[in-house]
């Protein structure tokens, strides 16, 4: 069943039903300011990190289900009758039902009882506040008499302190409330500059400010005392719980319209300027003011909105194209692309999945982001690879995460995951490959976050291919370390207490158990490194680079493959993993992918043959699982993977950030067919259709789907935050579309489905735009190209010397 449709004109979502399978949600904000917003309006906000600054409250894993929002009541004050446009909190049963996820924004509503009422909700580009537009209409044919209650329950700043630290924080909060505007100062008395404020464009309102003195004792958001009476009670909070709650009284002619916005934002005074007067304890608002006004003018309220569309028309116009299937189109176009600039804001941590105070932003996932987001965000992308190896440790490894709020690297999560260094150099690789800025690899950058101990950017790539190879392993394939690109898969844990972390603790020296995916790794990341070396004229370097992939290389094939298939690993005391010998988890989705990603196996037929195993052992009508036999029980030698129930997460889920992989493999090997397929069995939107089996939204990727051993087999989990966006928009977009950026400039080399008579395509790249036309002659991936109506040699299209800026580029495929 659906719940939904899509709005492909719009870039909308359309939810129709509010109680969908899961809350399905959207972000709000896209530079400092953010928020999570679900299709009832639930969620909250943050300024920059979603555990440090925290600005409103949510209820993770509550019941019911996802509360705590952005709720708005409204009250028919002669019937006294009141509900939630929303749906949630107070769930009456509305009607004509809509949620409407766009870019950035996110407008919720319905109409109850003759009243029509829907709330848009987005942050303006530039700005730490978001926006509520309440826009009421009365269809009844007779005068409505309303009361509208808006209503934010505060966090205390730090989220995880928030959700624990009761006996202090009961007795910390603090308001203010002036002109209609409710101050957040809790903690401003002391070491904090910030406040909140949640403001509203009716002025002769009522308000509250304690949360008890809302709700009423023991009520909940559902049911407030006040919304059922009909009036706020101008309570000032003093500790306990504060909120921002105000009401507005509307009366509507038939037929007649009202809006009223609300403004909830964050703000920061100068440490010198905190009080006004100064020497008072009053908050000093004046800075503030001025930007609160002018948001709560619908005007320019609505400016700020079209700006935010202009905003996104220009990143999403980039790259579009039109093939042959809708569901191509419609990720490509809209929902991959926005959802790897979530993931490029958000890192893992805040979702409806992830609670904001668990993760950072990690080193391997940040730099894999770049993949997805690296031409809708170039400048940004660069700070963020410079942020990322600031943190690089001098040994070349790295800490697995830094708290985006100080930029500092962090062991919280643990450190030692091998695989780490080689993503930096992949994620630089990919930053150049789009922007051909050189220049970045001379920036001086600091190792660990010292002072004086900047070095170029280029010799922190060095240092990651010389922590590799300085962990080489007793068969000559990387040791694993805490890990590699599977947190889970924990050979050197060994771990028989409940509750430690596998990713912090290690039992074994380490000096044994050994990766092959990391080995595909190695030769991926060290092929670029050569090819960068190359290119700064250092032929030597380069020389060294490449024979240390050839070693490995031929490794692979000496100790990495098992007769059928690449093995996945070497444990603690050097037993296989992933082999036809292991009683379980045979076979590994990691290393066939990512070797044959890498190139290995191409020419002897072991790269052909790991796919058909792929096939054969690993893939399912839902996607691709994760390794088989699933393991039934508990392996101290093999750590977390074995801790969950077969089919779940790493443990045979479809864990669809690896799909990609297997997808881009398949286009090596010039099987278009089956990289179209690979790439749709996960694709949301051909999914949509299943929506009470995939239960996550359909307009974005989910880490996991559950696999062939779960009984769930089919439901996906953890929405949204996920490698997986980066990596099938690079796989759809630069492998089986095959517009991919190179170091010299764009190639086309598409590998699309036999059937598929073609494609167009528009792509900026360095300042040109490219109209691309993609026609099938033969059955074959042979491309031969011109450009502007003259035959080139070879695909790679490179960039105009005359200084035009639109290209025509037109491909026969035969
Ligand atoms: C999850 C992994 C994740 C790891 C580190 C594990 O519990 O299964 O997917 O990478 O935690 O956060
Ligand atoms: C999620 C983590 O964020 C990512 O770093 C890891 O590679 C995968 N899980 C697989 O374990």
């Amino acid at each position: 069943m659906k719940y939904g449709y899509f709005d492909d004109l719009k870039r909308e979502y359309v939810i129709t039903q509010p109680d969908t399978p899961l809350p399905w949600i959207n972000y709000l904000g896209c530079q400092a300011y953010f928020g999570i917003i679900s299709n009832t309006a639930g969620g909250y906000s943050y300024y920059r990190d979603a555990r440090l600054r925290r600005i409103s409250r949510y209820r993770y894993n509550n019941v019911p289900l996802d509360f705590g929002g952005r709720y708005i009541y409204l009250r028919d004050d002669e019937s006294k009758e009141f509900w939630s446009p929303s749906w949630q909190p107070t769930r009456n049963n509305i009607e004509n039902y809509s949620c409407r996820h766009g870019l950035g924004y996110s407008t919720i509503g319905s109409q109850y009882a003759g009243i029509e009422a829907h709330t848009r909700y987005f942050v303006p580009l530039d700005e730490n506040l978001e926006i509520w537009q309440l826009t009421v209409t009365n269809r009844r044919s007779t005068k409505a008499t309303l009361s509208s209650f808006a209503s934010i329950e505060f966090c205390l700043w730090d989220a995880q302190d928030d959700a624990t630290n009761f006996q202090r924080n009961f007795s910390t909060g603090q308001v203010e409330v002036e002109d209609a505007v409710v101050y957040h100062k809790t903690e401003y008395r002391e070491r904090r500059n910030h406040f909140a404020y949640f403001a509203t464009s009716e002025k002769n309102g009522r308000f509250d400010t304690q949360r008890e003195s809302f709700l009423g004792r023991y009520n909940g958001w559902d049911k407030p005392d006040t919304v059922a009476a009909g009036e706020l009670t101008n309570s000032i909070a003093y500790g306990w719980s504060p909120i921002g709650a105000h009401q507005a009284k509307i009366e509507l002619a038939p037929g007649e319209t009202k809006q009223i916005v609300f403004v909830l934002g964050y703000h920061e005074n100068p440490v010198a300027d905190k009080f006004d007067p100064a020497g008072s304890q009053i908050l000093n608002k004046k800075l503030v003011k001025p930007t609160i006004d002018k948001y709560l003018d619908p005007v320019n309220a609505d400016a700020a909105f079209e700006q935010l569309s202009k905003h996104w028309d220009s990143l999403l116009g980039i790259f579009q194209v039109d093939t042959p299937d809708v569901h191509t189109n419609r990720m490509v176009n809209i929902w991959n692309a926005y959802q790897c600039m979530a993931t490029f804001n958000m890192s893992r941590s805040a979702s409806f999945y992830e609670s904001g105070i668990g993760r950072g932003l990690g080193f391997r996932d940040s730099n894999q982001d770049l993949l997805g987001f690296v031409h809708m965000a170039p400048i940004r992308a660069r700070e963020r690879i410079l942020d990322l190896a600031a943190t690089q440790l001098p040994s070349g490894g790295a800490y697995h995460q830094y708290q985006p709020l100080t930029k500092r690297g962090n062991n919280d999560i643990g450190g030692d995951f091998n695989d780490d260094p080689h993503w930096l150099i992949i994620g630089v690789s990919a930053y150049i490959k789009e922007t051909g800025d050189w220049g970045i690899l001379d920036e001086p950058v600091q190792y660990n976050n010292v002072e004086g101990s900047e070095q170029p950017l280029y010799e922190h790539l060095q240092r990651s291919f010389k922590y590799a190879l300085e962990r080489i392993g007793p068969h000559g394939l990387p040791l694993i370390g805490r890990a590699d690109w599977n947190d889970c898969l924990n050979l050197n844990c060994f771990s028989d207490t409940p509750g430690e972390s596998f990713q912090t603790t290690t039992n074994k020296e380490g000096k044994v158990a050994e990766s092959v995916f990391i080995a595909g790794l190695f030769v991926h990341s060290g092929t670029e490194l050569a090819a960068i070396a190359r290119h700064r004229g250092l032929q030597a370097e380069a020389a060294t680079y490449v024979a240390e992939v050839e070693k490995m290389d031929k490794v692979i094939r000496q100790h990495g493959w098992d007769g059928e298939w690449f093995l996945r690993a070497y444990d603690a005391l050097g037993a296989k993993i992933g082999s036809k010998e292991c009683e379980e988890g045979k076979i590994f989705i990691e290393s066939q992918g990512y070797c044959v990603l890498a190139g290995v196996g191409l020419e002897d037929g072991l790269a052909a043959k790991a796919m058909e195993s792929t096939r054969k052992h690993l893939a399912t009508k839902h996607g691709i699982v994760l390794q088989q036999p699933a393991y039934s029980k508990y392996y101290i030698n093999l750590g977390e993977i074995s801790s969950y129930p077969p089919g779940y997460k790493e443990n045979a889920g479809i864990f669809c950030h690896n799909n990609p992989w297997v997808i881009i493999a398949e286009t090596r090997l010039g099987h278009g067919d089956e990289a179209h397929d690979y790439y749709t069995r996960i694709n949301p939107s051909a999914r949509e259709e299943i929506g009470d089996l995939h239960r996550c939204e359909p307009y974005v990727y989910a880490q996991m789907i559950a696999g062939k051993d779960a009984p769930s087999h089919g439901e996906a989990k953890n929405s949204w935050l996920t490698g997986t966006a980066a990596w099938n928009y690079y796989a759809i977009a630069q492998w089986i579309l095959g517009i991919r950026t190179t170091l010299e400039g764009l190639e086309i080399a598409p590998v699309i489905p036999k059937s598929w008579p073609g494609f167009t395509a528009s792509r900026s790249y360095r300042g040109v735009t490219y109209k691309i036309v993609i026609e099938r002659q033969g059955q074959g991936n042979s491309v031969a190209l011109t450009v502007d109506g003259a035959a080139i040699e070879g695909n790679i299209v490179t960039p105009p010397t005359d200084g035009r800026k639109e290209v025509t580029v037109k491909a026969i495929l035969s």
